[in-house]
């Protein structure tokens, strides 16, 4: 069975460049492992991250199966969503990915989210891992279109009020239904003394540090160039420090 992995913190922390790195990771240390990246953040990037194109989002979808007009004459509905759904998939060598786009609208979505379940659910069994790059709110995981997480790693910046809306998300992750197994908090862009000063409020939180992903240069000047962060050298500090959190994980 997949082992469910989410990554979750408020915008603009990292989260899309700690998912990019520890898939860019996971492929470098074993080619064998299937991966589904599933970006769940409306403010969806984790593509470009990786260097994917994407035609179509789920979000654009559920809007398309509202209109009856849409589905072919003679095709029942539950036929069309799931070609539908199929058509999402970006397909490439190390790593698939779904995009879950824009929040809904108004109006019941009930019938195309249950589809969109058993479509996951099913799409679960074809891969070894499945990572999602989460919004702060973390609704698709209230809302069950993801079943369960093995793993959630909490990003926060090198900030005290970073730290305190990652201890929000843990307080948020700890009233969820859905089973969710270990939680650990990541602090990005950190300097040499990041973590000593913001210990007090780390504590506070009651999460689990794994570890620092140091400000690195070269992350900021491959997004400042639109390049995949997935190119970044072996040694750069920030590839290094992923490397070693994926370690302390022992996920794989
Ligand atoms: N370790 C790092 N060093 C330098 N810049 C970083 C680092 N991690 C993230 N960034 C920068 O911070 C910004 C937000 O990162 P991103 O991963 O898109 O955040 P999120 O997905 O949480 O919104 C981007 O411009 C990214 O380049
Ligand atoms: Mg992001």
């Amino acid at each position: 069975m997949a082992k469910y992995v989410a990554v979750a913190g408020k915008g603009g922390v990292g989260k899309t460049t700690f998912t990019a790195l520890l898939l860019r990771q996971i492929i470098n240390n074993n080619r064998d492992i299937s991966i589904l990246a599933v970006d769940a953040d409306p403010n969806a990037n984790l593509n470009e991250a990786l260097g994917l194109e994407v035609t179509a989002t789920i979000s654009d979808l559920l809007e398309e199966t509202k209109n009856p007009k849409a589905i072919p004459a003679g095709m029942p509905k539950d036929v069309f969503v799931e070609y539908k759904l199929q058509q999402t998939l970006v397909e490439s060598q190390d790593i698939d990915l779904l995009v879950m786009g824009g929040p809904q609208g108004p109006g019941c979505y009930c019938y195309p989210n249950d589809l969109l379940r058993k479509y996951l659910e099913n799409l679960g069994s074809n891969y070894d891992l499945i990572a999602i790059d989460t919004e702060a709110g973390l609704e698709h995981i209230s809302r069950r279109t993801i079943p369960h997480v093995d793993m959630m790693f909490v990003i926060s910046d090198s900030s005290a009020r970073g730290i305190r809306s990652a201890g929000r998300v843990h307080d948020l992750i700890k009233g969820l239904h859905s089973a969710v197994g270990e939680v650990y908090l990541v602090v990005t862009k950190t300097s040499d003394n990041s973590l000593d000063a913001l210990s007090e409020e780390i504590a506070k939180t009651g999460l689990k540090l794994i570890g620092e992903i140091p400000l690195d240069s070269s992350v900021v000047e491959l997004d400042l160039a639109g390049q995949a962060l997935y190119n970044l050298p072996d040694d750069s500090k920030a590839v290094q420090a992923v490397q070693k959190i994926l370690e302390r994980t022992q996920i794989f």
